[in-house]
């Protein structure tokens, strides 16, 4: 078990470049195994989530090396269509693998995916997905059996524009005989890259961003090589750090764009902000205030993976802030947390409503998942004395060197182990050993 420490009341000085996405780069992995050669994916971040993928592609008998941030996959050795359920319930993005092995090998068995619990994570969509490309699909026992000796395209209609099945619905449809078309899928950026990545992979698709995606199937070419598009929630989660610790940030390498309502949620609440091409600065000056209500929605509304972390930069703001999550129906968990830090905030199912307070006071908390943990750090920047973050492990799931790239900006950040976890593993036992400090910069 991992717990990240945070002392309050630095300031923060520098800048820092935005990581890889998590959320692009795993599906890019996925699809990986549809390419007839080696591809390379650079701009990779080192996220526990992205071992996990490497694991899976290794399980399925591809060649994976990593150089850096750059992944290479080769796929043609992959011998096998099934997921072990030590993987799947790692991380959710296993599950997009489903409609990439599906399409590779017309087979794949696996199990539901884990991740960061948010209240119920169906994967009916997905299925329903790739029933309508002509996939036999049996759920029995905790197991997912998928069969097609033949993908032929088709109209996969989303009731809702979920990303993973808009992921598996493109995996799927360009390896399927025949044009499809998706209807209502989701918006977000990384669907964008990974229609990008597809189309070096030689598949016919279009219409990413919009109402409609059309993916036109064919056979595998040969290998790509791709960079990554910057993690907008890692931006996401700087900017609102700057805004509870206070002080000047430079983010560089990243795509403003890709993270505008959360800018706009940050000017609101009294930071500087400049544009530029590639980069965002915010400076921020106390005090802080209360902004228009927040309502999570699909891109280009504000992203339900910001919504704690934005909450966490309120918690000291003059006035009442309220939140409305349309997204996912349990993901106020950090929120009884952070009360524990003098934060006033009251949950009625849907809405939160926080009310600034003068001062908080750090304690000992416990990260929920990964954007929960994220928000307690963010919080504690702010807090008197020093917080605790227990099960920090869930931040790495999305952060690359959280803690290292909050020291370079000048807060006082460590982490201590318990026992023989490590930072990289949040699932690993607790062990009976005397708490050890391991690492004070
Ligand atoms: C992805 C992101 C996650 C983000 C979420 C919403 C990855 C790895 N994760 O998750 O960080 O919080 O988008 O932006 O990219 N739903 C169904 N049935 C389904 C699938 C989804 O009802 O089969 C519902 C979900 O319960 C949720 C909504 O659709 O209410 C959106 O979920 P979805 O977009 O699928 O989220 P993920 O792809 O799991």
């Amino acid at each position: 078990m991992k717990i990240l420490s945070v002392e309050g009341g630095r300031p923060l000085e520098g800048s820092i470049r935005v990581q890889g996405s998590k959320n692009s780069v795993l599906p890019i992995m996925a699809a990986s195994l549809l390419a007839g050669g080696e591809t390379v994916i650079r701009n990779c971040p080192d996220l526990s989530d992205v071992d996990v993928s490497v694991r899976i592609l290794r399980h399925l008998g591809c060649a994976v090396r990593r150089e850096g941030g750059a992944i290479a996959v080769d796929p043609r050795g992959m011998d096998r269509s099934d997921i072990p359920d030590c993987l799947m319930r790692e991380m959710r993005s296993s599950v997009v693998f489903m409609g990439a092995i599906l399409a590779r090998t017309g087979f794949a068995r696996l199990s539901y995916p884990g991740g960061c619990e948010l209240g119920p994570r169906p994967i009916d969509l997905h299925l329903s997905a790739l029933r309508e490309l002509g996939a036999e699909i049996d759920e029995t026992g905790g197991r997912i059996i998928c069969r097609a000796a033949r993908l032929k395209g088709g109209m996969v209609r989303l009731a809702t524009p979920s990303v993973g099945a808009t992921e598996n619905a493109m995996l799927a449809a360009s390896r399927a005989e025949g044009e499809t078309l998706i209807f209502n899928p989701a918006r977000e950026p990384e669907i964008a890259d990974l229609q990008d990545f597809l189309r070096k992979l030689g598949t016919d698709v279009s219409g990413a961003g919009g109402p409609v995606i059309s993916v036109r199937g064919g056979g595998p070419t040969g290998g790509a090589e791709h960079t990554v598009i910057p993690d907008r929630i890692v931006a996401a989660t700087w900017l609102c750090a700057a805004c509870s610790a206070g002080g000047r940030v430079e983010l560089t390498g990243c795509i403003p764009e890709h993270f505008e309502s959360v800018t706009e949620a940050v000017e609101a609440l009294g930071a500087e902000v400049k544009r530029g091409a590639d980069s965002v600065s915010v400076r921020v000056k106390r005090p802080r205030r209360a902004i228009r209500p927040v309502s999570t929605a699909p891109y280009p509304g504000f992203p339900t993976d910001a919504q704690p972390i934005l909450m966490a930069a309120l918690l000291r703001a003059q006035g009442t802030t309220q939140f409305t999550e349309t997204i996912f129906e349990n993901r106020y968990r950090h929120v009884s947390e952070l009360r524990r830090l003098g934060a006033e905030i009251s949950v009625d199912g849907t809405q939160a409503v926080l009310r600034g307070v003068k001062e908080l006071r750090g304690e000992t908390l416990t990260a929920p998942d990964l954007r929960g943990g994220a928000a307690m750090v963010v919080a504690g920047l702010t807090a008197r004395g020093e917080t605790r973050v227990v099960d920090a492990g869930h931040i790495a799931r999305g952060y690359e060197s959280f803690d290292d790239r909050l020291c370079a900006l000048g807060a006082d950040v460590w982490i201590e182990h318990k026992g023989k976890g490590t930072y990289e593993d949040a699932s690993q036992p607790d062990q009976p050993a005397a708490f050890q400090q391991a690492r004070r910069v």
